[in-house]
């Protein structure tokens, strides 16, 4: 290399760093980056802020400023028996995000999987529909009514439609006991009782048939019998290679024409090969060292998404992890236990990998 070239190289590496400086004094975190667009969130576990070390607290203050309770507000948390409550962790969780200018979401009030049986039983028969009833609206109204003004917004319902392309509605206790109107009545229940609250309706696999249809149909029946449905909550568990960009963007385009915000609401990338749900815990676990390669990959499919998302800006609202980082992902443990698995942006350490600083270039023109 003669000198002119030396010179202009370090004229350009200078100017490489100082537009990288730049960057970074403008751009602090993953919230920061699309402050215009829309919110950045993450599951929350445990009992905050104990739960998380002093790093993973900087970590959430820095990239997220929207949050979802993982477990404390499901129903049987909430309420283990009847008339017993066990707000702690609801109350913990909520206080912190407001400490910390996190916009706090609730999740969820009617769901098939973490909801005792007690709302289904009386003594040792079936509960008529009024008691269920009688009991989910005490149920919901009660939580609602407690955080009042503090949550923008709860996912009413998880998880209704039925995966079956013969059913309308997954075959719940909720759809036993109450009947096909149970998931208005949960909406309702939730309108009523704060009629500020923005509702959600969260499910998976409804970018796709034979769900989308589905979904798209209950909430034109949610809102011709006059619930104002805020979003729907596209979960976004998706795999590494199987990610559905066409279905996605169809998705957006068809929930939007109902005029219902969508929220990807549990976004993680499984890079390990899913095993049918029903191997037991205890099967040898699979793990998939984080090579580069793999990581590459995996930051280049979240740079496709996430320039889908900011394409759609004007209608996704909030963009949410399932976990803050590869240390506190379900996907560990879900098939089976013990798993090494690295589907969100940050690491087992807490450190950005390589699809974060692809997901964070996107507004910046990629
Ligand atoms: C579902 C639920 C979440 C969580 C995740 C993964 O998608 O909505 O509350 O349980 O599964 O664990």
């Amino acid at each position: 290399m003669n000198r002119r070239e030396f010179l202009i190289g370090m004229a350009g590496a200078m100017c490489a760093g100082s537009l990288r400086l730049a960057h970074a004094q403008t751009v602090q975190g993953l919230k920061d980056a699309y402050a215009k667009d829309f919110l950045i969130g993450s599951a929350l576990g445990g009992h905050l802020p104990n739960s998380y070390n002093a790093k993973e607290l900087a970590l959430i203050t820095t990239h997220f400023n929207a949050a979802t309770p993982e477990v404390c507000m499901k129903p049987r948390p909430m309420q283990p028996k009847e008339g017993t409550w066990r707000f702690a962790d609801a109350d913990a969780y909520v206080d912190f995000c407001q400490k910390n200018s996190i916009v706090a979401f609730g999740h969820t009030l009617m769901w098939h999987e973490d909801c005792p049986d007690w709302f289904f039983e009386d003594g040792k028969t079936t509960a008529s529909r009024k008691l269920v009833l009688e009991r989910l609206r005490n149920h919901i109204q009660t939580i609602l009514l407690r955080y009042k003004g503090r949550i923008r917004g709860w996912d009413v319902v998880n998880e209704a439609i039925s995966d079956s392309s013969k059913d309308y509605f997954r075959k719940t206790k909720w759809l036993e006991t109450i009947g096909d109107d149970h998931v208005y009545q949960a909406f309702k229940f939730a309108h009523e009782a704060d009629p500020g609250m923005q509702l959600q309706y969260n499910d998976y696999s409804i970018e796709r048939e034979p769900k989308r249809s589905k979904t798209i149909k209950l909430l034109k029946e949610l809102k011709s019998k006059g619930i104002p449905v805020t979003a729907v909550g596209i979960q976004g568990h998706w795999q590494l290679d199987n990610v559905p960009f066409t279905d996605l963007e169809k998705a957006i385009n068809e929930f939007s024409a109902l005029d219902i915000k969508v929220m990807i609401s549990e976004l993680d990338m499984d890079v390990l090969p899913r095993r049918s749900p029903t191997t037991p815990a205890s099967a040898p676990a699979k793990t998939q060292p984080a090579t580069p390669e793999l990581l590459k990959r995996q930051a280049d499919q979240y740079a496709k998404l996430f320039a889908i998302f900011y394409k759609h800006r004007g209608v996704i609202t909030r963009v949410a992890f399932w976990g803050i980082d590869d240390a506190h992902t379900w996907l560990n443990n879900w098939p089976t236990r013990g798993r090494y698995n690295h589907p969100l942006l940050f690491d087992r350490n807490g450190n950005p990998k390589p699809a974060y600083d692809a997901v964070i270039r996107i507004p910046q023109g990629g």
